[in-house]
């Protein structure tokens, strides 16, 4: 006959010890988390900022280099798309007047004066709308502390010469 066969109450709790034991003893602490502090990018310094003068001379040695970049070029010759266009976007009288299309830009002076009355910071972005060549653009990067400028033109072809100047 089957006769169940007591294990003794205190092998039991023996066991129950051991497996507590044997299981604390695997618990391992967690390697302390090591918080390296992330290293914020700095950004590059800038190199010296430039006197309007200087600034304009080298801008107007760059715009010698690219055929058809001038303001009398800009002034003699739009593609009759880009006139349409331009002046189209001046309403009815833009169309009925048809000269929202001629080039002009303020003198390196006046965007020098424009610009120290801004005081763009290096965290600014400085827009210019209806930018041309990107010849204030330009001045203004390197002049000001500013880091980014932005240019929204209709005509093609001027944003062209911009992108290659
Ligand atoms: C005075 S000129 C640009 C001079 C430029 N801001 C600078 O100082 O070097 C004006 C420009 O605005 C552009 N323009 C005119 N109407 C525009 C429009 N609705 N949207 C975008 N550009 C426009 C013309 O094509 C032209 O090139």
């Amino acid at each position: 006959m089957y006769k169940k066969q007591r294990i003794p109450s205190f092998f039991m709790i023996g066991a129950v010890v051991l497996f507590f034991t044997v299981l604390g003893c695997n618990v391992k602490t967690a390697p302390e988390a090591k918080v390296e502090a992330a290293a914020t990018p700095q950004p590059e310094p800038k190199p010296g900022l430039m006197s309007w003068r200087v600034a304009t001379a080298y801008l107007e040695d760059l715009f010698a280099q690219i055929p058809n970049s001038s303001i009398d070029d800009f002034r003699k010759d739009t593609p009759s798309g880009e006139r349409k266009l331009i002046n189209a976007s001046h309403g009815e009288t833009g169309v009925r007047e048809d000269n929202a299309h001629v080039y002009g830009e303020p003198a390196p002076l006046t965007t020098d004066l424009m610009l120290k009355g801004l005081g763009a910071g290096e965290n600014d972005v400085i827009y210019d709308l209806g930018c041309g060549r990107g010849f204030f653009l330009m001045q203004a990067l390197m002049t000001t502390p500013a880091r980014k400028a932005v240019g929204i033109e209709l005509s093609a072809s001027r944003v062209n010469v911009g992108k290659q100047a």
